[in-house]
Parts: structure tokens; sequence; C-alpha cells
């Protein structure tokens, strides 16, 4: 039995890493599919492969920090499926990065369009389809970094995924009674093109040390990061909503 057979999803961040394991994952599990990218080849690849192992899926690409994007995410789906049960806002970038004194207000509100205000621009549409439906599944990307763990260097990034547990909370408590479920998925480090250990110069040092912070000492495959996706995505998580769920390889507890 599939466990998102007759369900619509919206997979943004879907050209790249996570995200696009993470449609892979939900087409193969029955879900009918929105992916949504900047990158319009990326997606139109991702939507070949999809449809060659028998899925569901369509592309539309835009950039998530567009409220217009947003909507016309939500709309499609409704066309052409009829409906959405499930969102996972998983687009994100780590954005500019260094000591406090020489990052600019333009970076700041970069990072904090990109990957909490597009959050927002996401649930404003995409909560009333699915109370439309009668209930449904968001789901955030955010990370251990500014929730468990202060990385120097990375302000604006944190402030603006820690701001994704807030949104999570009240939107779970708001919505609850409409049958809609809220989490943010806290991934450790994921071996995708983000990673500071696929930088360009970034060498088995940088592997190594970012290895050992976890305490399972290595970094997480993407098609794990999803297999959590799908968990919040799907009713096996029933009865879990306003939740950070950590999928980091205990990078929150190591001390070793
Ligand atoms: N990798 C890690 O170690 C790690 C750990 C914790 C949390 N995360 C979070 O996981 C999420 C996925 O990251 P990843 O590691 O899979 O990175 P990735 O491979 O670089 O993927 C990022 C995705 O976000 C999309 N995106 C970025 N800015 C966008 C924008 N303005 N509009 C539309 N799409 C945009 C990118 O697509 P386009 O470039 O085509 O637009 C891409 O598909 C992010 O939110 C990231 O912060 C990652």
């Amino acid at each position: 039995m599939f466990a998102l057979a007759h369900k619509v999803a919206i997979v943004t961040g879907a050209s790249s890493g996570i995200g696009r394991a993470t449609a892979k994952l939900f087409a193969e599990e029955g879900a009918k599919l929105v992916v949504a990218a900047r990158r319009q080849v990326e997606l139109d690849t991702l939507v070949a492969e999809i449809e060659d192992a028998d899925g569901t899926a369509i592309a539309l690409a835009g950039d998530v920090r567009d409220e217009a994007y947003a909507k016309a995410l939500v709309d499609l789906a409704v066309g052409r499926f009829g409906g959405l049960d499930i969102a996972f806002n998983n687009a994100g970038s780590v954005g500019q990065m260094g000591p406090i004194p020489e990052l600019s207000l333009e970076g700041w509100r970069e990072t904090l369009d990109t990957n909490l205000t597009s959050a927002f621009l996401g649930a404003k549409y995409q909560v009333p389809a699915m109370v439309d439906r009668g209930g449904g599944s968001l789901i955030f990307t955010s990370t251990f970094v500014g929730h468990t763990v202060g990385m120097p260097g990375m302000t604006s990034y944190a402030a603006s995924k820690a701001g994704l547990i807030g949104l999570t909370q009240v939107l779970a408590a708001e919505y609850g009674p409409k049958g809609v479920r809220v989490n943010a998925l806290l991934p450790g480090g994921t071996d995708t093109p983000a990673s500071i250990t696929n930088a360009p110069g970034a060498g088995p040092d940088v592997l190594a040390f970012v290895e050992g912070l976890h305490a399972l000492k290595r970094m997480a495959q993407p098609e794990e990061i999803a297999r959590s996706a799908l968990y919040l995505a799907s009713d096996a998580s029933s009865f879990t909503t306003g939740a950070a769920l950590f999928a980091d390889g205990g990078v929150s507890i190591n001390r070793t």
C-alpha cells in the first residue's frame, strides 16, 4: 500500500538535494506532485524521471520569495489535481555568511526572504486549500543551526530557520481544529550541493570536521531526510503537529 496514494503535494526546492529526493519518494509513494524551484531544466529532468517511473508530476519554475508564485503553485495543484494535501516548503539557502559587522542588510533580507518569508507566503495559500480538503500536512525545512547549535558566521540563516519553528507552532495551533498538521523538519548535515563540504575548495578536512559533529559520525544522504519528510507527510504521523522533528544524526546532542 502506498503511503501517499490519492494525495496531492507541493515540493519546493525540488531541483536539487533534499527536495529532489523527497519529490521522487513522494511520487513513488503515490502522490501527485507540483515541483517548484527556479531552475526549469532541473525541474523538467525531475518530472521526466518521475514519469519514467510511472509517477505524476508537473513543474512550475519560479522564485519562492514571490507571492504570485506561492499562489500559482497552489492554483496549479488545485486546478490540475483537484486539491492540496501536502506541502513540503523546503527551498532555502545558507545566504551571506561571516561575522556580523561584515554582513549587509541586503544579505540579511535576502536570507530571511528566501527561508522565512517564503514559508509565510507558501502557508498563506496552502492552508486554505488544505482546509477545503478537510485537512493536510504542512512541513517546513528548518535546521539544528540556531535551534540547538550556535554556528559562528550563520546569523541570518539561523534566525530565518529558527523563525520557521515559531511559524510551525502558531500555525499548528491555529489550524489543528481544521485537521491541518504543521511540522518543522530539522536535518543534520546532508550531502547536497548546498553543504559546506561541497563548497569550492572544501577538502577532506572539512568533511571530517562536519562528520565528526554528528553522533553517527557521518553526514546524511538526501534520501534519508526524504524518508523523514514522508513520515511527516503521511498518516504515519497522524498525531504529530507543532513538532520540530530532528533527522540530524545526533548533531544536536553530540559532545564528542
Ligand atoms: N544540506 C544540509 O546540510 C542542510 C541541513 C539542514 C537544513 N537544510 C535545508 O534543507 C533545505 C534544502 O537544502 P539542500 O541541502 O537540499 O540544498 P540544495 O541542494 O542547494 O537545494 C536548495 C533548493 O532550494 C531552491 N531554492 C533556493 N532559493 C530559492 C528561491 N529563491 N526560489 C525558489 N527555489 C529556491 C533551489 O532551487 P533553484 O536554485 O533551482 O531555485 C534548490 O532546489 C534548505 O532549506 C536548507 O536550508 C540543509
